[in-house]
């Protein structure tokens, strides 16, 4: 067994981050985390000022990405507060000063970050940071209901000690309420945020001998879609994968499994801490009795690999469902016939709270990109249209949040 923290496939929204010269400027660090877990890609502009708090190879190295600082920095591109601001799909100022603030309020354009924000036409973000007489001052607050008349949305500062001495309002607000503001604009809920999602998914492999193996057809595309889109929706997420063709989604803790015995033992300890599980792996049913050293020979008379002894696996839902106690239990049902009453059936043996019946068969659900489901639970059915894969992480996690709550 495995385990790792990895990056993934290539983000669609850009969130342009602009840095000031605040004492908070370090957190804006675990923002461009945070946005990317979401599946978001950052870019910072920092103002120079910024750059006495935070190095800007900071930045450089968590987005992968020049740290846009100086209005002339790139030589390759001439207009690039033009360039920035119309990358940006959002444009975050987190920590903004009084004196950003100040600027934006009034269009001055005298830095490449507030140049940009003059320039872009992306909804525009602003948490604020500074000492609590500069916050109440009435030319901050002046400024504040200025922008908010044209739409800017603010994430109110917080209350208590400053790094200057004073108590009172000004601190940074938390990094999740400023992530949360943020993905609001790009339509990311952050419903699952402080929850814990344990998911498996892909195959199982039972080796026969070093050579040979007995698996199931999965290719962990569905359980791989649910990791992405909870970690999207703020959850920690755990994905016990088993051998697969995909990339880890940005920001999910990886167990990496082989066989059945191997998913039972990760899945259990996730299962522990988790709120939610989901079982959207294909384990295999049987296993060889014993897996041998060596690569068992063909022969006509005396094949060794004549009447190998297979012996159930164990069943990883029903297992971790029989002691779920609060968690949420989200089962799958991959059936060629009568779908319904069977998934009717796994509903109840295996305790979940929901089970996802689809239909399977030739060009059906493996593989592909789309899927057509229902979902049972004790009180009903609900056929859900075809829809993609991703489209359906959402919906099952949605699903898991009602009985949650
Ligand atoms: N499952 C599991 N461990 C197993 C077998 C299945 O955790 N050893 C889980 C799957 O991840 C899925 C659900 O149980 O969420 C149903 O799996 P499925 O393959 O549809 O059914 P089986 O229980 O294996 O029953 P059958 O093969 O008879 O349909």
């Amino acid at each position: 067994m495995t385990t790792s923290t990895q990056a993934s496939s290539a983000p669609t929204k850009t969130v342009v981050l602009g840095v000031t010269g605040c004492i908070a400027a370090y957190k804006s660090a675990e923002i461009v985390r945070a946005l990317q877990k979401a599946g978001v890609r950052v870019k910072v502009i920092m103002t120079e000022h910024a750059t006495h708090f935070v190095d800007p190879v900071t930045f450089r190295a968590l987005t992968h990405e020049k740290v846009a600082i100086g209005l002339f920095d790139d030589p390759t591109d001439p207009i690039h507060h033009i360039s920035l601001a119309q990358e940006a799909d959002v444009m975050l100022l987190a920590p903004c000063t009084a004196n950003m603030l100040a600027k934006v309020a009034n269009g001055i354009a005298d830095d490449l970050l507030s140049t940009t924000v003059l320039a872009t036409t992306a909804p525009i973000v602003v948490a604020p940071a500074m000492n609590v007489h500069m916050y109440e001052n009435p030319a901050t607050r002046y400024n504040i209901g200025k922008l908010q008349i044209r739409g800017v949305h603010f994430v109110e500062a917080g209350t208590g000690y400053l790094a200057c001495g004073d108590v009172g309002k000004g601190r940074l607000a938390d990094v999740e309420d400023i992530v949360s503001a943020t993905l609001a604009q790009l339509g990311i809920k952050r419903d699952l945020a402080g929850k814990h999602v344990m998911i498996t998914a892909g195959p199982t492999v039972e080796p026969i001998d070093p050579v040979r193996y007995i698996t199931n057809r999965s290719s962990g595309k569905t359980g791989y879609a649910i990791a992405r889109a909870a970690a999207a929706r703020g959850a920690d997420v755990t994905l016990i994968s088993g051998p697969v063709a995909l990339q880890a989604p940005e920001g999910v803790s990886m167990v990496y499994v082989q066989t059945a015995d191997e998913m039972l033992a990760a899945a259990e300890e996730a299962f522990e801490s988790a709120d939610i599980g989901i079982f959207a792996a294909a384990v295999a049913d049987m296993k060889p009795a014993h897996s041998a050293d060596h690569k068992l020979k063909k022969g006509a008379d005396d094949s060794e690999l004549s009447g190998i002894e297979l012996v159930e696996n164990p069943d990883i839902l029903e297992t971790l469902g029989a002691k779920k106690g609060d968690r949420v239990v989200v089962g799958f049902a991959a059936e060629t016939d009568n779908v319904l009453e069977n998934a009717q059936k796994k509903l109840i043996a295996k305790h979940a709270d929901v089970i996802v019946a689809n239909q399977v068969g030739e060009g059906m659900a493996f593989g592909t990109d789309d899927n057509e489901v229902w979902f049972l639970d004790h009180e009903e059915t609900e056929a859900l249209p075809l829809m993609s894969k991703a489209r359906l992480a959402d919906a099952i996690l949605s699903k898991s949040l009602d009985f949650l709550l």
